[in-house]
């Protein structure tokens, strides 16, 4: 993971975030997390730096600050936060940026079930995100279905990354992301329309959870070596 092009997680403080930097500190990243509250975000980067080691390059800061200093963005906000979210951030996010969003639209947002999912307009949660950023950035989707209480435990998942965008060079960068979580393959999902698909499986990967009590992810099988990069 390059040491040099930071990763700034908007919403960075909740479980999917922090895990997701927890993980590429591990790997070398340089990590900003971003929160509504910079102190908040300040407490979530200490307690990444004390799991990840004293090298561990991870800083807090307000979310739209964050934006200005990468161009490497995730999102990791509920679904009812996020189109709020991004308006407000639309000013500080750089033209040439990637926004990577594993927002999930789960009818719990508005007080239904987890194991069940709203409709997006747009179609996915990601074409809502790719509506309201500014021209020329790119949005990738991925995430959506790893589970935040696994990344934010040591051992190595079990479990597949499908990316999906329609920007190529954007959806690889974000691949070679997934990959530096330990036993995280990472395959192209194709245009960011799929995400409509992905983003549903987690409602199933909640429903499976509840039913057998665990923490289920995903294996796509029967590809060549080259699907998985
Ligand atoms: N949990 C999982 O296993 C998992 C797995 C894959 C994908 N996801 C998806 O990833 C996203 C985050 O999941 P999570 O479980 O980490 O969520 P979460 O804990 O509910 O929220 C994450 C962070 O979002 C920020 N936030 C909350 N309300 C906000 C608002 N109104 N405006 C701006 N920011 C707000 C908060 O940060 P501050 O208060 O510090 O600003 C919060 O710590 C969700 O869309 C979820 O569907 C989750």
């Amino acid at each position: 993971m390059s040491p040099v092009r930071p990763v700034a997680i908007l919403g960075g403080t909740g479980p999917a975030g922090m895990g997701l930097g927890l993980r590429w500190a591990r790997a070398g990243g340089t990590i900003i997390i971003g929160s509504r509250d910079a102190h908040r975000a300040q407490e979530t980067a200490a307690k990444i730096r004390e799991r990840a080691g004293e090298h561990a390059n991870v800083s807090g800061m307000e979310n739209s600050e964050a934006c200005a200093a990468a161009d490497i963005l995730v999102l990791t906000v509920p679904f009812e936060s996020q189109a709020g979210l991004l308006k407000q951030l639309k000013p500080a996010i750089t033209e040439g940026s990637i926004l990577v969003d594993a927002t999930v639209p789960l009818a719990a947002s508005v007080g239904g079930r987890a194991s069940r999912t709203l409709g997006v307009w747009q179609g996915s949660a990601a074409q809502q995100a790719a509506e309201l950023v500014p021209k020329g950035v790119s949005v990738v989707a991925a995430f959506h279905n790893v589970s935040a209480e696994l990344l934010g435990g040591d051992e190595p998942l079990d479990c597949d990354v499908i990316v999906c965008s329609d920007d190529a060079d954007a959806g690889q960068l974000v691949r070679e992301l997934a990959t530096r979580i330990p036993g995280v393959r990472a395959v192209d999902g194709g245009k960011l329309e799929n995400s409509r698909i992905v983003e549903q499986i987690t409602a199933l990967l909640i429903g499976l959870n509840i039913r057998h009590k665990g923490h289920a992810g995903i294996r796509i099988t029967g590809l060549p070596p080259d699907a998985y990069r």
